[in-house]
C-alpha cells in the first residue's frame, strides 16, 4: 500500500464509523445486500479484505450467525484496532496482495470499496481465484465512474480521472476464469449539510487526500457557495456489486 493512503487511514480511523454510523440504516441496507450476494451460509468462511474498521464485518454478524471467524484483513493497523477482540474475527494486519500467498482456507470473499487501491489488480485477482475453492463467490462493491456526491468540482473530477471503470474490472475478472455478474444498489441519502461538511474536512474519502488544507479550504468555500440555501443535502449513493464466481 502506498505511504499516502497507508497516513490517510492511519489519521482516519478514530472517525470512519463515527462518520458512518450516523446511518446505521445505511450499513443494514448495504450489508443485507452483501449476505444476499455472496449467498452467505453459518458454515462459509469469509474474508473481508480491505476491511477497515470491520464496519461491514460486525453488521454481518450481527445479521447473520457465522460458525467461522471471519477473517478482516487490511494493512492499517489503526483501522484494524477498532474491531472487537472476539473469537468471531481473525485479524490479520497485511496488504491484500500479501495476504494471498498466505495458505488460508476460504470460500467467500468481500472486497468493499478497497479495489481501487490496489495497482496490479490482475496480480490480486489471480490469487484470490487461486485461493477460492470451487463454488466460490468474491464480491467486489465499488463506486461508478461518476458520482453525485456534493463534493466541489475539482473533487469530483479528480474521482474521474482515478476510479477505476467496473466493465473494465468485470473483463478482468472473465479473462482470469470467473463468471460475473453486476448490479446497481442504489440508497438515497439525506445528510445534515454541517455533517457532511465536517466529513469533507476531515477527508472522509481517500480521494480527499489528493487536496492540501488550502485546496480543502477552497472547495469547502464552493460548496457553501453551492449548497448555501439548504440545510439538509439529498443525493443518490449508488454502488456498483460485481459477483464474481469460480467457474467448475
Ligand atoms: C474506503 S476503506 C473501506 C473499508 C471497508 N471495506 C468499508 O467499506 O468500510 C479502504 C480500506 O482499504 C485498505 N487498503 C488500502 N490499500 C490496501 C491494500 N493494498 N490491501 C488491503 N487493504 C488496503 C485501507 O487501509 C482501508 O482500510
Amino acid at each position: 500500500m502506498k505511504q499516502s493512503i497507508q497516513n490517510h487511514y492511519q489519521t482516519l480511523a478514530d472517525n470512519y464509523d463515527q462518520f458512518w454510523g450516523i446511518s446505521p440504516e445505511f450499513i443494514k441496507f448495504i450489508t443485507q445486500k452483501i449476505i444476499e450476494s455472496l449467498n452467505l451460509v453459518p458454515d462459509d468462511v469469509l474474508v473481508d479484505l480491505g476491511c477497515g474498521t470491520g464496519l461491514y464485518s460486525k453488521e454481518i454478524i450481527s445479521q447473520i450467525p457465522l460458525n467461522n471467524p471471519i477473517l478482516c484483513v487490511d494493512p492499517s493497523g489503526k483501522m484494524l484496532s477498532k474491531i472487537p477482540k472476539s473469537s468471531q474475527y481473525k485479524v490479520i494486519e497485511k496488504d491484500a496482495l500479501a495476504f494471498c500467498d498466505e495458505l488460508e482456507q476460504y470460500n467467500k470473499i468481500l472486497i468493499k470499496e478497497m479495489i481501487h487501491h490496489i495497482t496490479d489488480k490482475e496480480k490480486l485477482l489471480h490469487g484470490l481465484l487461486k485461493g477460492l475453492n470451487s463454488g466460490g463467490v468474491l464480491l467486489i462493491i465499488l463506486l461508478p465512474p461518476t458520482i453525485e456526491y456534493p463534493l466541489f468540482t475539482k473533487a469530483l473530477r479528480t474521482y474521474e480521472a482515478l476510479q477505476p471503470h467496473y466493465d473494465d474490472l468485470v473483463t478482468l475478472l472473465q479473462k482470469i476464469g470467473f463468471e460475473t455478474t453486476v448490479n446497481f444498489v442504489d440508497y438515497p441519502v439525506s445528510i445534515a449539510k454541517e455533517t457532511y461538511f465536517k466529513m469533507v474536512e476531515n477527508r472522509y474519502m481517500s480521494l480527499l487526500s489528493q487536496f492540501d488544507d488550502e485546496e480543502l479550504q477552497e472547495g469547502l468555500r464552493e460548496m457553501e457557495g453551492k449548497y448555501h440555501q439548504y440545510s439538509q443535502l439529498e443525493f443518490c449513493d449508488r454502488f456498483v456489486f460485481i459477483i464474481s464466481q469460480v467457474q467448475s
